[in-house]
């Protein structure tokens, strides 16, 4: 067995801040429960200090997760490791991530403080952070194009004031494999006591390079590798976990690096983020690819038919994917359906199974055969449970192309008692006039940003699946829907992100 490797995941950090990704609070919750599930080392929550919202999440993940460090993001500020540490403190085991800027542009810019003052600061935060908390990660945040030498004194700074973890983050994707090697080199080499603690490294992708960077620095001696799931963060994103992993595991001889990611999780993590954040991830993407270990040319056909691995260099079943060759039915019973739901990876709880299983037979009654996509997409409309405060009772829709289209809908509102209400609208469009008409009924002010329909599955009888993106103010709120009939995908997903939006707003007034 290789040497051990730290994953830690920022997908609810760095992921979740870029444009397009945000997550609302029990969305957040179900990724943490997910992450802890693939058996990552550490998850970052979230930036505890950079709205209530944040706050309650960081703080609700630290005390559900059980299996990973958790850690929460801090400036080298005391007001921003006050708000992490009070988040963190009830987990089983806490990390206060602090970082400040080394570069000179960034210290010459963006913080207007001389090289001195920053060293300052770095030992007085993470001091600071050290009197909360035994686990203390220190960023050089753009250290990728700060001073070497500087590097090394602000390492070795924290490290004395107790770091526990020094990371090197290529910020904006600027540095190359070989570069970032010497720098790791470098390091190890110049600043005392490195081997007492973790070097982290986290690499962007603005220049392609982010897995191949971080493969690099765990070949000179990096032991924390940070990453998100899909590769999801700020511009061109953060290297992706599923290929950092696989590459571990694929050339296990050439690394010689072990870490204890489960791998049959990759694809359900994957699915989970781009259902969650309505970022689908792009057909041949790496290792979660619709085409990762699709093979369309009659010659790669025939080799793989002969023998996988003359195409192959890892298996469908090693992240996930399962080969199913059984097919379900309006016949198959609780059984078949359970064990299928096994061979999938998911473990659900009795009520669920229930609720699972009767949702499988009607579909099963409108669809000759159930794939596992489609068992897929039903479970994950509810892989994150909120309060439904509208649910669809019914809807009618009148159209045509020489008509204008005319929705009636009627919904159910809970809200202590349940309230039945109808109303009814035309618009430009089926969809349009359905959404409208779902507009009067809730009465609450929001923009629709997105809207994407899609298959299941292939065939007539395919399930299709809806996506919806709402904003209100500034704030984004997905939805998704799915049903055999597209239109009511559509309403079921606008009622989705509705709820969404509700749920959330009335988390944050209650803090
Ligand atoms: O990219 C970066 O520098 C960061 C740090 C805060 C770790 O995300
Ligand atoms: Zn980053």
């Amino acid at each position: 067995m290789g040497k051990r490797i730290f994953i830690f995941d920022t997908t609810l950090r760095d992921g979740e801040q870029s444009p397009g990704c945000s997550m609302n609070h029990q969305e957040k919750i179900e990724v943490a429960r997910q992450l802890e599930r693939l058996k990552v080392d550490v998850i970052e929550a979230g930036f505890a200090i950079a709205s209530p919202g944040d706050f309650q999440s960081v703080k609700a993940i630290a005390e559900t997760v059980k299996d990973c460090t958790v850690a929460s993001l801090s400036r080298a500020l005391t007001k921003d490791i006050d708000r992490s540490w009070e988040a963190l403190r009830n987990a089983v085991s806490p990390r206060i991530h602090t970082f400040i800027a080394t570069s000179d542009i960034h210290m010459k810019y963006k913080l207007r403080m001389s090289p001195e003052e920053v060293l300052e600061q770095t030992k007085t935060m993470v001091a600071y952070a050290k009197k909360y908390c035994s686990d203390v990660e220190f960023s050089a945040e753009d250290a990728t194009r700060s001073q070497p030498e500087f590097l090394y004194k602000v390492f070795d700074t924290a490290i004395k004031a107790g770091a526990t973890v020094i990371n090197v983050p290529d910020t904006v994707g600027y540095t190359t494999p070989d570069e970032f090697y010497a720098l790791i080199k470098g390091i190890r080499e110049n600043v005392p006591d490195i081997d007492k603690v973790t070097i982290s490294v986290h690499c962007h992708n603005d220049l392609g390079m982010a897995v191949a960077n971080t493969l690099a620095a765990a070949r000179a001696g990096a032991t924390q590798l940070e990453c998100t799931i899909n590769g999801i963060g700020e511009r061109a994103g953060n290297a992706a976990l599923e290929e950092i992993v696989m590459a571990l595991k694929t050339r296990e001889a050439l690394f010689d690096l072990d870490c204890r990611v489960d791998t049959t999780q990759i694809y359900r993590s994957s699915k989970l983020i781009s259902n969650i954040t309505g970022v689908s991830v792009q057909p041949n993407k790496a290792i979660v690819g619709a085409n990762a270990f699709a093979h369309e040319s009659g010659i790669h056909q025939h080799g793989v038919l002969a023998e996988k691995s003359t195409y192959e260099i890892m298996t469908p079943e090693s992240i996930g994917l399962t080969q199913n060759h059984m097919v379900l039915g309006k016949h198959s019973g609780r059984h078949a359906f359970e064990d299928r739901l096994k061979t999938l990876g998911y473990q659900l709880t009795k009520e669920e199974l229930n609720k699972a299983f009767e949702q499988f037979k009607v579909l099963a009654d409108k669809k000759k055969v159930v794939q596992d996509a489609d068992i897929e997409a039903l479970l994950a409309q509810k892989a994150v449970q909120i309060p439904e405060t509208y649910r669809l009772d019914r809807f009618v829709i009148n159209t045509g192309n020489t008509i204008t289209a005319t929705a009636s809908v009627r919904l159910v509102k809970q809200n202590g008692e349940e309230m039945v209400i109808e109303e009814v609208s035309t618009g430009d469009g089926p969809v349009d006039a359905a959404f409208k008409a779902i507009d009067k009924i809730v009465g609450v002010n929001f923009v629709l940003e997105d809207y994407k329909l899609r298959s299941v599955t292939e065939g007539q009888d395919a399930q299709g699946e809806a996506y919806v993106k709402i904003r209100r103010d500034t704030r984004m709120y997905t939805g998704t829907g799915v049903s055999t009939d597209v239109f009511e995908s559509s309403v079921l997903a606008y009622i989705n992100a509705i709820n969404k939006l509700i749920y959330q707003e009335k988390l944050e007034q209650a803090v």
